[in-house]
């Protein structure tokens, strides 16, 4: 098969990286891509993922077999919905069940109608309103940006002033059109974990649990990123939680095959909060998680291309997932003053090196090649430093002393990921 990739960030290199070694898999293009696939497969760096005919244009020119989109923006822009018309097997849902991302009120309806359990909430259009609700409700709680924020939308919020801030500068307009409608939540209390599923004909086939460190710096401190690390398994999680986790994935496939016109042919991404009272989505997103991705797909040991075109094709009773026993740790090497602006061309080395340790993956997120040709951070998150090990630690370990040997001016990372879970459940109750 001739394969297009849509995306460009870690959790598309590590997509290419498992398509890559499939048998089925011919020419494989990522576009735009990164200095990452660029090694594994053909980048179209002029290439909009989300311009659905164009994309579509590229599909007809070069014999492109299957699509497979990374992000939400493409998802959201309809670019499945245009491949789908013309008969082009896509993975992604179309742009109907991508408003389970793209509105947080739609998903929180969807959620309500299936008795999918999550905070309570309220939707706010106008300021006044909102701010009374706030006030009744009272803090801690949380304010969301209704729309797409790229992580951003969402404050939790421990003082009611802080709240009433937050509801202010959606209305007012910091986050465009996405904050003209304002969600105002309950704050639920717990340890986060994502549990993907493939999702196809009403069928949900879940993947292994993974979490991400959405905090910039050790402790779970300072400003939300795109996520800074993560690990898979979550070893946290009961028998019991997993149990509910698979149950919500799967009744939430059910309903996607009942709500939407066309079957949602994707990735459902269930981001739980594990509260006393049992699991809770906090959101679902229509999309991999990253950086979860880079956690999960190294440890499936079944044929990605395989399970993606069953999924497309809506066949999901083909898909067959196997995993390894290992585990695995991801760490972010991000550049200096990321979330915030940051400087971009400096040139990284000692990748190849890091690679030489036994589990040891790179995936790209921010690079790019410069004028010489040297691998230089092209973005916020530059790399993705994934070690697979036969235990916890095992794969923590390796993933540092990977860490340690890639530099670049301005690398920074968080020295913890995945030391709260590897304490135990009690490391959460306080
Ligand atoms: P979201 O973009 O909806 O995933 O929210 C980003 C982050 O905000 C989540 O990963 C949580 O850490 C936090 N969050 C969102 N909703 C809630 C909630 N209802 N209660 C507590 N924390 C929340
Ligand atoms: N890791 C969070 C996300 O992909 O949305």
């Amino acid at each position: 098969m001739n394969i297009l990739v849509l995306g460009g960030g870690g959790r598309e290199h590590a997509i290419a990286w498992a398509l890559a070694k499939s048998p089925r898999t011919d020419s494989l293009y990522v576009a735009p891509g990164n200095g990452g696939t660029d090694g594994i497969a053909q980048n179209v760096p002029d290439l909009n993922p989300e311009d659905g005919q164009a994309v579509l244009a590229f599909v007809r020119e070069n014999a492109i077999d299957f699509v497979v989109i990374g992000p939400e923006a493409p998802l959201v822009a309809g670019v499945a919905d245009v491949l789908r018309a013309a008969g082009v097997p896509t993975f992604g849902p179309d742009a109907q069940g991508a408003q389970l991302e793209g509105s947080k009120t739609f998903s929180k309806k969807f959620m309500d109608a299936n008795d999918i359990p999550t905070a309570r909430y309220a939707s706010f259009t106008d300021l006044e309103p909102a701010l009374a609700y706030v006030r009744e409700l009272g803090a801690p709680i949380v304010v969301k940006a209704d729309g797409l924020a790229a992580g951003k939308g969402v404050v939790v919020a421990d003082e009611l002033e802080d709240a009433e801030d937050a509801v202010r500068s959606c209305f007012d307009g910091a986050f465009g059109d996405s904050g003209k409608t304002v969600l105002i939540e309950e704050c639920l209390t717990g340890p986060e974990c994502s549990m993907l599923a493939f999702v196809s004909d009403g069928k949900a086939h879940c993947m292994a649990t993974a979490q991400d460190h959405k905090r910039a710096f050790d402790g779970d401190r300072g400003p939300n990123t795109g996520g800074m690390g993560a690990y898979s398994p979550v070893p946290i999680v009961t028998p019991d939680e997993l149990a509910a986790m698979h149950d919500i994935m799967e009744r939430a496939a059910v309903a996607t095959a009942r709500e939407f016109d066309n079957d949602y042919r994707g990735v459902l991404y269930g981001g739980f909060m594990l509260t006393p009272e049992g699991p809770k989505i906090i959101e679902f997103n229509a999309r991999f998680g990253d950086p979860e991705t880079q956690v999960v797909l190294p440890r499936l040991e079944s044929d990605l291309a395989d399970i993606m075109l069953a999924v497309a094709e809506g066949r999901p009773d083909d898909i067959d997932l196997r995993w390894s026993e290992q585990w695995a740790v991801c760490v972010v090497l991000a550049s200096e003053g990321y979330p915030g602006s940051y400087e971009k061309g400096k040139v990284i080395l000692g990748i190849d090196e890091a690679e030489q340790i036994e589990g040891v993956t790179v995936f790209h997120a921010g690079t790019a090649k410069n004028f010489d040709d040297e691998l230089v951070t092209a973005g916020g998150r530059v790399l993705n430093v994934v070690a697979l090990g036969d235990s916890f630690d095992d794969a923590r370990e390796k993933a540092y002393e990977a860490c340690d040997l890639i530099n670049f001016e301005g690398k920074q990372y968080r020295s913890d990921i995945g030391k709260r879970a590897a304490a135990g459940r009690a490391a959460w109750e306080n």
